[in-house]
């Protein structure tokens, strides 16, 4: 299929561009995958009530039927048509964090296809901040799944010309609304059982939950406690994110990390390996590799969520054999951008 293209600014949502994403919305409503952009990563979009655009958004992503999709909104009492049983905490969460990055995981309604859910009797909720996201999600009637417009194992897809080396003439429509503001993808909350438990860390902290909640919140480990096999969230037993290089993140006092990374660097060249290095602007000099991309020292988390993904594709891009990242802070949203490059490790992390 030849896939549309669709441009459109964020800050200036005019009739033409209203337009157009009626277009994109209507395509939906026909059956059509959009990708478009929200404030985490671009998402590929399907109709959540129809099975076969569930069964589309898993074939053009080359992604495992198990691995359920999030449903997107527009209206926070939409919810209703989708989940049931819904815990007050949820409206709590919903007036302090919507729209924006928080995803709960609900009961479902019936009338929701296990297609979407990927088998499962609950469903995840998300009610995206964009305009343009929430304009298009109207326009095809209210409730859209969309995992993140990669295809599986490779980085999310934190602008349109990501979706479009993944996805170009597998989708219908790309809409191209710049750069992802925050990066990575929402904080995943499970309110299906006694705890509101944290299945996949993101913006919405811990601690932000636990301000508007008045209680302690956990993270899951990604296992289900009575079946030690069972990923809770089932989307952490698959390789994420990854480069085709190899990835080291290496945490520790940063002169110490430099030093570490130095030392492989030269290493690697001996042995004829291209390498690249995501560190610290400040820290950029004392690196000798074939690509180095920074983010600013100050708020490094945050900058780091910021370009982590982007960072991974440019490796790709130049081809890069061996690839380092220095480690960040985990406090706050470090914890979710440490969780993303831990992963996009498969787990090697050395500490210095
Ligand atoms: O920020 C985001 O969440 C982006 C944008 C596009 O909204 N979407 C996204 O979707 O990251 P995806 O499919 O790449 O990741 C969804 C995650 C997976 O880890 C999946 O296993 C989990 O949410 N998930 C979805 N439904 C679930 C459910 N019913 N129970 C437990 N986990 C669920
Ligand atoms: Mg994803």
């Amino acid at each position: 299929m030849k896939t549309v293209y669709l441009q459109l600014d964020e800050q200036h949502i005019d009739a033409a561009a209203l337009h157009a994403l009626k277009e994109a919305g209507n395509a939906l409503a026909n059956g059509a995958l959009v990708a478009f952009p929200t404030e985490t990563v671009y998402g590929l979009g399907g109709m959540a009530f129809d099975k076969e655009a569930a069964k589309k958004i898993y074939a053009a992503k080359g992604r495992p039927s198990d691995n359920p999709l999030i449903v997107h909104v527009a209206a926070t009492e939409d919810v209703k048509r989708l989940a049931k049983d819904i815990p007050d905490v949820f409206y709590r969460l919903a007036d302090a964090f919507w729209p924006g990055p928080l995803t709960c995981v609900l009961h479902k309604q019936n009338e929701v296809p296990y297609e979407t859910t990927g088998g499962l009797d609950t469903v995840a909720v998300r009610f995206p901040s964009l305009t343009i996201a929430q304009e298009l999600i109207k326009a095809s009637g209210g409730f859209v799944a969309a995992p993140s417009a990669n295809l599986s194992g490779r980085p999310s897809p934190t602008t349109a010309a990501h979706c479009k080396e993944d996805l170009d003439g597998r989708v219908d429509y790309i809409i191209d609304g710049g750069s992802a503001v925050l990066g990575i993808e929402s904080t995943v909350l499970d309110l299906t059982g006694e705890e509101p438990v944290i299945l996949r860390p993101g913006f919405i902290t811990g601690e932000m939950l636990q301000d508007v909640l008045g209680r302690s919140v956990v993270t899951s480990s990604g296992m289900d406690e009575k079946d030690p096999r069972a990923p809770k969230a089932p989307g952490m037993k698959y390789r994420h994110y990854a480069p085709n290089g190899t990835l080291l993140v290496v945490t520790g006092e940063a002169d110490a990390v430099a030093k570490e990374i130095c030392a492989r660097l030269k290493q690697d060249k001996e042995q004829g390996l291209r390498t690249g290095v995501i560190c610290c602007e400040t820290k950029k000099a004392r690196y000798e590799a074939d690509r180095v991309v920074t983010f600013p020292e100050k708020d490094a988390p945050r900058a780091l969520s910021k370009m982590l993904f982007f960072a991974l594709r440019e490796m790709d891009a130049f081809g890069i054999d061996a690839i380092y990242a220095e480690g960040v802070s985990e406090e706050g949203v470090g914890a979710a951008v440490m969780n993303r490059l831990v992963k996009a490790a498969g787990q090697t992390v050395i500490h210095v």
